[in-house]
């Protein structure tokens, strides 16, 4: 495994999962989960997604990138939960804070397949990321797409930090165990990365 890499599991209990949830959904007013769309062919990505934060990260038929407002309702983010930044206090290691939070969801298809998170400025600083709900496979290699990789499962409340050399490393998820958690009323997967944009 790449230096800088981590895996915490189990980090958050269940109590600090349910209220980061219920923190969430606060912040999801107004702000509802798009279909982001693969460069190019335009198809579909599995998993939905929407952001937290100054900047979100967004995908269409032009690209991948770092927009202030929603794709569809054209507002502005909301803001970074608290409990988020905190997280990201706690374990960045980082000077600054946080300029974005993906918030993906997945339902028990959808996967993401193998990438690297380069689409911003601060390298330097790690991305940090949380599980919430269902189980999922997750897969990391190193900094060339053939790398050998390896799997693991992240469970709710298990957070992964990309920092250091393994900052870009691929990485995916490769399936979603439905039913694995009885955290999310509606089943499937959250998973929040914090992520600093601009150096
Ligand atoms: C991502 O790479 O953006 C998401 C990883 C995950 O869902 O754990
Ligand atoms: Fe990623």
């Amino acid at each position: 495994m790449l230096d800088g890499f981590q895996y915490l599991p189990e980090y958050l209990n269940r109590q600090a999962q349910e209220e980061l949830v219920d923190d969430i959904r606060n912040h999801m007013k107004n702000n509802p989960f798009f279909t982001p769309r693969m460069p190019r062919s335009n198809n579909p990505f599995s998993v939905k997604m929407t952001n937290f934060g100054e900047l979100g990260w967004v995908s269409d038929g032009t690209g991948y990138r770092y927009e202030k407002t929603h794709p569809t309702t054209k507002k502005t983010w909301p803001s970074i939960p608290r409990p988020l930044m905190s997280i990201w206090e706690d374990i960045s290691q980082y000077k600054n804070p946080p300029h974005a939070c993906l918030v993906n969801y997945y339902n028990s298809g959808a996967k993401m397949g193998l990438h690297v998170d380069n689409d911003e400025e601060d390298l330097a600083a790690p991305v940090v990321s949380i599980s919430l709900g269902d189980t999922a496979r997750f897969r990391i290699g190193g900094l060339n797409r053939k790398d050998p990789t390896q799997s693991f499962k992240l469970h709710s409340g298990d957070v992964v930090v990309l920092g250091g050399q393994s900052r870009l490393a691929y990485h995916g998820i490769d399936h979603i165990y439905g039913g694995s958690s009885t955290l999310l009323k509606k089943g499937g997967r959250l998973n929040l990365t914090l992520r600093r944009v601009n150096v």
